[in-house]
């Protein structure tokens, strides 16, 4: 079974894409069949891979019903891209029957390739997320270790619960992980209990730290890896991925 996650958080900033890209890598280098999916009309993970202002992108497969854009990052790692065109997607499927399913009729027809899909979400809970928690088996969410990191996060739940009862029943928020983790920072360190307390054993034991590597990498269109092997960005997303694979193993 393919195994579709949806790195999801309607704040931005959290870490969604940077993990996205980097946990594709992981995966691929520890040998799995990935596909990127860019969902977000920003096309941060896009960017990052050197594919920006693309032609074609995951909008004409959404809503003008083309085959998926796919490329070859590796051949292990694809990317299916988004562009600025996604961004009246949501506009533009409002008035459709069944709009809630389209990125998982799109996904359908390919996802038999792959070992992993992973989804970047947009920072919204707009109907583009919608598609996202349909198409996917589950939901891992990116928090920040900071202050406000679980403030509105009760929105994300309850759209959860509403996806579950009508259009996904067996999906679930299987995995939480913090990103810009200073092990040094007293608020960091009570955000990490924080969030152990409410998500109890669906938190990854990696944390992701807080590294600039992570910063520079995509300016370069590079992952952590390529870019610095040996930094602390590159060790917690290969333990990250790593602990991902465990989880799917049992
Ligand atoms: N572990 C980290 N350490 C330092 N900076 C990070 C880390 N993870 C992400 N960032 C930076 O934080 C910003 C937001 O990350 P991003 O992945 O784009 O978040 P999102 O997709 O949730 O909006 C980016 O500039 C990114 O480079
Ligand atoms: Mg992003």
């Amino acid at each position: 079974m393919t195994n579709i996650i949806a790195i999801a958080n309607h704040k931005g900033g959290v870490g969604k894409t940077t993990s996205v890209q980097n946990i594709g890598v992981g995966l691929s280098r520890l040998g799995h069949k990935v596909l990127l999916v860019d969902l977000d009309p920003q096309a941060n993970l896009s960017d990052a891979f050197g594919y920006e202002d693309v032609e074609k992108s995951i909008y004409d497969a959404m809503v003008q019903g083309t085959n998926l854009p796919i490329f070859p990052i590796t051949s292990k790692l694809h990317l299916a891209p988004a562009n600025l065109d996604l961004s009246v997607a949501e506009v533009e499927l409002s008035g459709v029957t069944g709009r809630e399913y389209v990125l998982k009729e799109v996904l359908d027809k390919v996802k038999m390739n792959y070992d992993y899909l992973l989804i970047d979400c947009p920072p919204s809970l707009g109907l583009l997320t919608i598609n996202a928690l349909t198409a996917c088996t589950e939901v891992y969410i990116p928090l920040d270790a900071q202050y406000f990191s679980m403030k509105g996060l009760d929105k994300l739940m309850l759209i959860m619960e509403k996806i579950k009862a009508r259009l996904n029943k067996e999906v679930e928020i299987s995995g939480v992980f913090l990103t810009q983790f200073d092990v040094r920072i007293v608020v960091n360190r009570n955000i990490a209990e924080m969030i152990e307390e409410n998500f109890a054993n669906k938190v990854f034991k990696t944390r992701i730290r807080r590294n600039v590597a992570l910063v520079e990498a995509p300016i370069g269109n590079q992952d952590i890896f390529a870019y610095a092997p040996g930094s602390n960005g590159a060790k917690d997303y290969e333990q990250l991925s790593k602990e991902i694979v465990n989880a799917h193993s049992n």
